[in-house]
């Protein structure tokens, strides 16, 4: 059967009805999440959202292919992207190339994801040579922020949006199949959607990007901590998750749980679990 949204396809939607794309990073959550969007990205965001670590800098290769083998388990249609973590592509074409090989053969995605503009371009135009599909990612990048101290949007000064241009025509030249754009003037990633012709993913970018992506726990009202401007909270899954644990909590001190519908008798043997 072969209903999964290829990356070849998504190129194809340059233009059209704008991309849907969200993170997952659990099997759960991937079979939540598609039916109703078009990409799945397994984010090292992960290693922040899920894991506690301060920065993205806390995933390995490892803790990429263990999420991305969940959410191949639960999704069946969309387009799965698998990022490469720091540290595992910078160095070389050739490091590049072993690391994607590596996450594609372990998980069956249907694509890698990879920070990087200019100075990138050389490790995505060798792993797409190696008939691997790869998703570029500009602007704000999170694996650089500590060098860049801290989140800062980018595109503010002339040379910094020429240098954005540079990136995305760079990642368009080495043969990405869309490119992520985060945190930019909004008319900066306006204008990169109009010049490439890749898809643009937007997170804190553009409404006139082809796409859209956030990371899931922002957008469900999951995450503990304060969430960017550019996040939109669909839902309060934090207070959910609270007042369950408060009633639980208080059912289980008060001896109202369990009740005699969530226990077993000796003489019924058709309510066993
Ligand atoms: O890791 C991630 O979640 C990402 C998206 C926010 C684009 O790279
Ligand atoms: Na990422």
């Amino acid at each position: 059967t072969d209903i999964r949204i290829s990356a070849d396809l998504i190129r194809r939607r340059k233009g059209g009805t704008p991309i849907v794309c969200l993170t997952a990073y659990t099997y759960p959550f991937a079979r939540l999440l598609d039916e109703h969007v078009d990409l799945l990205l397994v984010g090292d965001s992960v290693a922040m959202v899920l894991h506690g670590h301060q920065t993205t800098l806390g995933a390995s290769l490892e803790m990429m292919i263990a999420h991305g083998q969940a959410v191949m388990r639960g999704s069946a249609r969309a387009c799965v992207v698998v990022d490469l973590p720091a540290g595992t592509y910078e160095d070389s074409a050739a490091q590049a190339v072993a690391s994607a090989r590596r996450v594609v053969d372990e998980t069956g995605c249907q694509a890698v994801k990879l920070e990087g503009g200019v100075d990138m371009a050389r490790q995505i135009a060798a792993i797409v040579a190696a008939g691997i599909a790869v998703m570029g990612h500009i602007g704000l990048l999170p694996q650089s922020v500590e060098k860049d101290g801290g989140y800062k949007i980018k595109g503010r000064t002339e040379e910094n949006v020429a240098a954005l241009v540079r990136d995305a025509l760079a990642v368009e030249e080495a043969g990405a199949f869309s490119v992520v754009i985060e945190g930019t003037v909004e008319t900066v990633a306006a204008d990169i959607t109009h010049r490439i012709a890749i898809p643009t993913i937007g997170i804190g970018a553009s409404r006139d990007c082809d796409g859209q992506i956030l990371v899931i726990d922002d957008m469900v009202g999951l995450t503990v901590d304060r969430v960017p401007k550019f996040v939109k909270e669909y839902a309060d899954l934090r207070s959910v998750i609270s007042h369950a644990a408060a009633s639980y909590a208080s059912e289980v001190r008060s001896r109202a749980f369990p009740g005699l519908g969530h226990v077993f008798s000796a003489t019924n043997r058709r309510d066993d679990a």
